[in-house]
């Protein structure tokens, strides 16, 4: 076959390939299976953003103390009993070195907001059963983890009202407050 011919035949099957591809594409419209509309309770399941301002969290209520059995049973065995992590696991509770530096960065010398400790513990914690706390539960250990690093009191009543309002150390370690308009 000369050079001119073969790219004829080349060219021919490729416009009978778009052809069948083409007729392939209208056939399929008529059964297009795009699955089911999302359900508002789907949903939930997966809206799960909480907010530097509280927008998101569910309502609730927990403190420290209670936390404790939540934290010794739910976290500790990878976490630490005292949130010093372990290998592969990090730490919950940061070490500063003498100036105040960060020297392991972790909750409560690096963390900016209690709503992102909120917000991630009920999603991925604990890794092997992911969202399986209770909203209460949720509020219970992560007052108990604010606890661990000397933000609140044991007693404190963490709740959807006053999230928003804990003063985290590192608070303005991100964004220089005074910049923002
Ligand atoms: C099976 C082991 C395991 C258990 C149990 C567990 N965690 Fe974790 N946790 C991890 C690992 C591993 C990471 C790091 C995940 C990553 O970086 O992707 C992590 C990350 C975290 C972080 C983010 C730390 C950081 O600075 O990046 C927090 C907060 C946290 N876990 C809290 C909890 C709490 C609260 C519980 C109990 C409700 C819990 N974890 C239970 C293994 C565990």
């Amino acid at each position: 076959m000369s050079m001119h011919k073969r790219s004829r035949v080349i060219k021919r099957s490729l416009a009978v390939l778009l052809l069948c591809m083409l007729n392939a594409g209208i056939a399929a419209q008529g059964t297009l299976r795009l699955g089911q509309p999302v359900s508002e309770a789907d949903l939930e399941d997966w809206d799960l953003i909480v907010m530097p301002d509280g927008t998101g969290l569910p309502e609730g209520a927990g403190n420290a103390l209670l936390g404790r059995g939540v934290y010794e049973q739910q976290c500790a065995s990878c976490h630490g009993l005292s949130g010093q992590g372990m290998a592969g696991v990090p730490a919950l509770v940061g070490e500063n070195n003498a100036a105040g530096e960060p020297l392991v960065r972790a909750v409560g010398n690096y963390w900016p907001s209690a709503s992102t400790l909120f917000d991630y513990v009920r999603r991925a914690m604990p890794p092997t059963a992911p969202k399986s706390l209770s909203s209460q539960q949720v509020y219970q250990v992560v007052a108990y983890v604010l606890f661990l690093n000397d933000i609140i009191s044991e007693e404190f009543e963490l709740t959807h009202n006053n999230l928003s309002t804990i003063e985290m150390p590192n608070r303005d370690g991100f964004v220089d407050h005074s910049q923002v308009q």
